[in-house]
C-alpha cells in the first residue's frame, strides 16, 4: 500500500529516497514518485504509473539532484492509478506534498479551494492538502504553522510529508491514523511510513504519535503535538539485522514463504523452550494478566481473521474460556457489550492494518482487562500499542497472499489456549498433549510440502472454473474459508466457504458438474457428518476434491478425487490442511499465469479504512 520516504541532507538524496521505495515496494502500490529541490532552489519532479524501477529510468535518463526529497508509492483509493495522480501533488510550483491515508472532506475542501482559484490537475483526495498548504504560505505563515493549520482542516487519515522551495532544507510532516517515523542521522535525517525504508541509512528511530506534526531540516527536528506544544518522543534503537528479500531459489515469494513454514513454525513455537511458563512469551507482566482473564474477543481482518476463527475452536473447546471473534472493520463501529474480564486480542501480521489498530485504539477505558496482539512485524503500530504482544517468527512475508504468518499465528494463538487453560478447565495431560503436537507440527507439515507434485495434479481441474467451492466443519470451517480467500486472491476464481451443514440452505442450488468442490475433511468427530453433506454434492453431479487422511476412509472415483494427509493429532489439523490448501491455490494461479506475489488490486499492508 502507499509509501513515504523523505530526507534532509548534506548529500544527494534522490537514491536514498529511491533505495527506501525500493524497500516498501512489496507491499503493493501501482504508481511512484519523487520530488526534489534542487541548488537552484526549483522543484525538480518525476511521478508516473508503474513501478519504481521506472522511476529509476526517468531518473537516470533525466536525472534530478536535491538534498531534500519526498517520494511516494500510491495504491489507488480516489482516482485511477496514472501518472497524474501519483504523488507528489505540487501547488504553486513551490509546493510539493505525498500522503497516506484517505481525506474524507475532500469534497468540501475542494469546493472550497476553487471558489478561491485553485486548479485541480487530479482526481485524488491529496491535491486538497497541498493547496491548503499552499494557501496557508502564502498568507505568510511559517512552514510548520502551515502544516498545523492544514490538518486542522482535515477528516480522516494521513500520513503527509512536504518540501517548500522556500525552506530549501526542510521537510514538515504530519501523522493521524497513518504511520510515520523519523529516522535519526548524523547530520541529517529522514521520515518514512516504515522503519525498513531507512535502515540503509540509520538505525535511530521515533514513532511519531497520533497528532505530532515535525519539521526536520539536516541538523535540526522538533516535534509539536495536537495541540501544537513541542514535545520529546522516545528514541529507539533498531539493531536487529534487516532481512533482505530473497527468492532462494523459489519462483515466487509465495512458494518460497509455504516452503519456509516448518522452520517459522518451529521458531515461533521455540520460544516456549525459553519460557517454560509460556506466559513469558507474551510479554512482561503476561501472567498476573490471565489470571484476570474470563473471555476474549480476537478482533482481525483478511488471512488474520481467520486465524481467529480458529483460535475461537481452541479456546472455547480446550480451554473452556468465551470467544468471540470479529472482522476490525465492523467491530471498530459497532455499538457493543464487552463483558466483564474480557481480554482484547488483535492478529495482524504486519501490525499495521488501520481497522486493526482504530480497533485497538477505539476501545473504551477499562472495557478490557488488557490488549494482546499477535504479529509478526517487531516496532509495529500494533506492536507498540497493546500491552502485551505475541512475536510470530515467521520472518518477513512478501507474497501479498499471507502463508506462514498465517500458520505461525496459529501456533501464537494455541499457546495462548494453553497459557490461558491452564488458569481454567485444561487439564495438565491436556496441556502436555498441544504442547507436544506443537512440538511435532513442522515434520507434519514437511510431509504435507511432499505432496506438491499430488497437488499440482489436482489443480489442473480448477485452471478452466470461474467457481469454486470449500466446504468444512468445525474447526475446518475457517480453514475452508482460508482455502478459498487464496484461491480468490492469486487465482481471480471466485470461490466461497461454507461449513458444510450450510450446504442445503442455499450453496447446494450451485452445485452441478461445473462447480468443483474441495472438502476439508480430517478424519474427527464431524467426519460422519461430513460425508453425509458430500454425498449431497456427490448425487447432485458435483466435482470433489477431498482432503483427508486414510483414516477418513475416502477413495478415490469417479468425480471424487482424494488427497491423502498425513495423520496428524487433531489439535494441529487445522495448520496442517492449511498447507495443502495454499499449494492448491498456488498451482492453480501459477497455471493461469496471474501475478503470484502481487495479484491485482490487492495490497500487503492494508494502512487506509
Ligand atoms: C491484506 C493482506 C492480507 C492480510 C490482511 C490483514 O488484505 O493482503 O494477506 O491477511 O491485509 O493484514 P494483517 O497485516 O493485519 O494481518
Amino acid at each position: 500500500m502507499c509509501g513515504i520516504v523523505a530526507a534532509a541532507a548534506r548529500r544527494e538524496v534522490s537514491e536514498i529516497l529511491l533505495e527506501g521505495l525500493r524497500r516498501l515496494e512489496y507491499r503493493g502500490y501501482d504508481s511512484a514518485g519523487m520530488a526534489l529541490i534542487d541548488n537552484e532552489h526549483n522543484l525538480q519532479l518525476h511521478k508516473q504509473q508503474g513501478k519504481v524501477c521506472e522511476l529509476e529510468k526517468a531518473q537516470k535518463l533525466r536525472p534530478h539532484l536535491g538534498c531534500t526529497g519526498i517520494a511516494h508509492t500510491r495504491w489507488a483509493t480516489h482516482g485511477e492509478p496514472s501518472g497524474v495522480n501519483a504523488h507528489p501533488h505540487i501547488s504553486g510550483q513551490r509546493i510539493a506534498l505525498v500522503h497516506n491515508g484517505i481525506i474524507e472532506n475532500h469534497m468540501r475542501l475542494r469546493e472550497e479551494l476553487m471558489a478561491q482559484g485553485y486548479e485541480f490537475a487530479s482526481a485524488t483526495d491529496t491535491e486538497v492538502v497541498v493547496h491548503l498548504l499552499h494557501r496557508a504560505l502564502e498568507g505568510g505563515k511559517s512552514l510548520l504553522k502551515a502544516m498545523q493549520d492544514t490538518v486542522g482542516r482535515l477528516d480522516g487519515a494521513y500520513a503527509l510529508a512536504a518540501i517548500d522551495v522556500d525552506h530549501p532544507d526542510q521537510v514538515v510532516a504530519a501523522r493521524k491514523g497513518s504511520p510515520l517515523v523519523i529516522g535519526i542521522g548524523i547530520g541529517e535525517n529522514f521520515l518514512a511510513s516504515d522503519q525498513l525504508a531507512l535502515r540503509q541509512v540509520t538505525d535511530r528511530f521515533i514513532f511519531l504519535e497520533e497528532g505530532d506534526v515535525v519539521l526536520i531540516s539536516p541538523s535540526t527536528l522538533q516535534i509539536f503535538d495536537q495541540a501544537g506544544a513541542p514535545v520529546e518522543r522516545k528514541k529507539s534503537l533498531i539493531s536487529e539485522a534487516v532481512e533482505v528479500a530473497d527468492l532462494g531459489g523459489f519462483d515466487h515469494y509465495m512458494l518460497k514463504e509455504i516452503h519456509e513454514q516448518p522452520r517459522a513454525l518451529a521458531a515461533t513455537f521455540a520460544q516456549a523452550a525459553n519460557y517454560p511458563g509460556i506466559d513469558e512469551c507474551f510479554g512482561a507482566g503476561a501472567g498476573a494478566v490471565f489470571d484476570r482473564v474470563k473471555a476474549v474477543q480476537i478482533v482481525a481482518c483478511g488471512t488474520s481473521f481467520h486465524a481467529g476463527m480458529v483460535a475461537r475452536y481452541w479456546l472455547e473447546e480446550l480451554a473452556g474460556i468465551p470467544c468471540q471473534v470479529e472482522v476490525a472493520s465492523e467491530f471498530r463501529y459497532r455499538k457493543r457489550v464487552t463483558h466483564a474480564d474480557t481480554l482484547l486480542v488483535t492478529v495482524s501480521q504486519s501490525g499495521e492494518t488501520a481497522d486493526s489498530l482504530a480497533a485497538l485504539r477505539n476501545a473504551q477505558p477499562g472495557e478490557f482487562v488488557a490488549s494482546l496482539v499477535v504479529s509478526n512485524v517487531a516496532n509495529s503500530s500494533l506492536v507498540r500499542d497493546s500491552d502485551l504482544v505475541f512475536l510470530t517468527k515467521a520472518g518477513m512475508e512478501i507474497g501479498v497472499a499471507s502463508t506462514k504468518a498465517f500458520t505461525t499465528q496459529l501456533v501464537g494463538l494455541l499457546m495462548l489456549t494453553v497459557a490461558l487453560g491452564r488458569r481454567s478447565s485444561m487439564s495438565e495431560q491436556k496441556q502436555q498433549d498441544v504442547l507436544a503436537a506443537l512440538r511435532g507440527l513442522p515434520e507434519y507439515v514437511q510431509q504435507t510440502l511432499e505432496l506438491n507434485d499430488d497437488i499440482e495434479r489436482l489443480s489442473e481441474a480448477f485452471i478452466p472454473k470461474h467457481h469454486a467451492l470449500f466446504l468444512g466443519r468445525g474447526i475446518q470451517y475457517p480453514i475452508a474459508m482460508e482455502g478459498a480467500l487464496k484461491l480468490k486472491e492469486i487465482s481471480y476464481i471466485h470461490a466461497e466457504a461454507y461449513p458444510a451443514g450450510e450446504l442445503k440452505h442455499g450453496p447446494l442450488a450451485l452445485v452441478d458438474d461445473d462447480m468443483p468442490v474441495v472438502a476439508v475433511a480430517p478424519s474427527d468427530d464431524l467426519l460422519e457428518k461430513l460425508k453425509s453433506n458430500l454425498e449431497e454434492v456427490r448425487s447432485r453431479g458435483g466435482e470433489l476434491f477431498v482432503f483427508a487422511d486414510r483414516q477418513a476412509g475416502f477413495k478415490s472415483e469417479a468425480r471424487v478425487q482424494v488427497l491423502p494427509m498425513p495423520h496428524c493429532p487433531e489439535v494441529i489439523k487445522p495448520i496442517v490442511y492449511t498447507v495443502a490448501l495454499q499449494l492448491l491455490s498456488y498451482h492453480v494461479a501459477l497455471q493461469k499465469g496471474t501475478d503470484v506475489d502481487k495479484p491485482r488490486n490487492l495490497a500487503k499492508s492494508v494502512t487506509v479504512e
